[in-house]
């Protein structure tokens, strides 16, 4: 599932036969994506409400998300709570923009061609009323891709408090992160083999025996090219 498609670029990695779910109200598809690919040209807000998502995902959970819509926190926050509630335990969630260059490009308005946002604020929110949850944002160029593991579908705590949540972080300002923005932040280095060891032996469904299903030295190096291009293009 991905949240913000644009062209379409990170969507070619599903391969084919992948159940695979975009969501964007603004996509200009220009990439040839899997003919299983469905795309929704609506907010994520609006596709959570108006669809039975489970339904739509023929019962499976989402086994790999990237949420890369708007890139203010509550927004990202409510992508995340709408998707930690269709996962399972074994699924991973990626969020793009979390580690800011500079206050400019991280501000909650945009001014600036490359904009990041306030997403950062997601990762100390998350650090903060889930500390069950494994982070790690990765140091990939330009503004770090997080890596959220240890989901817990039934939780309800990011819901029940959620208008506490929004009063605290969104009027949160920028140098907080002064104190110490990698330890923070989660910060983990760009570096595969570590990098692998956060995922799962098997992060991708194979739902049959089609020849395009990854085994699992498969799974691992398109794990690798997923890492490496969304941090490209993600942007
Ligand atoms: C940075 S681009 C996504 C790039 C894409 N993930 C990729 O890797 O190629 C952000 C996209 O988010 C979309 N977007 C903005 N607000 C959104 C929302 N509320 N829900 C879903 N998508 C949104 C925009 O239309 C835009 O195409």
């Amino acid at each position: 599932m991905e949240i913000g498609v644009f062209e379409g670029e990170s969507l070619t990695l599903a391969l084919p036969g992948t159940r695979a779910i975009g969501i964007d109200p603004g996509h200009q598809l220009a990439h040839q994506v899997t003919a299983t690919a469905r795309l929704y040209r609506e907010t994520s807000d609006d596709f959570f409400v108006k669809h039975n998502v489970r339904k739509v995902l023929g019962g499976l959970p989402v086994d790999l998300a990237f949420i890369d819509g708007m890139h203010l926190f509550e927004f990202a926050l409510r992508d995340f709570m709408n998707i930690e509630a269709l996962t399972s335990e074994n699924s991973t969630v990626m969020v793009h923009d979390c580690l800011p260059i500079d206050e400019t490009t991280a501000a909650r308005d945009r001014t600036t061609n490359k904009w990041s946002g306030d997403i950062w604020k997601l990762i100390l929110c998350l650090k903060e009323y889930r500390p069950d949850l494994r982070i790690s944002v990765v140091d990939v160029r330009p503004t770090g891709l997080a890596m959220i593991r240890g989901l817990d579908a039934t939780s309800t705590v990011l819901a029940d408090r959620y208008e506490e949540i929004c009063a605290k972080y969104v009027p949160m300002p920028f140098s907080v992160l002064d104190a110490d923005r990698d330890r923070m932040l989660n910060v983990f280095p760009d570096d595969w083999p570590q990098i692998r060891s956060l995922l799962p032996a098997e992060p991708f469904r194979s739902e049959s025996s089609s020849a395009s299903a990854p085994g699992r030295r498969g799974a691992a190096a398109l794990s690798k090219r997923v890492m490496r291009r969304l941090a490209r293009v993600g942007r």
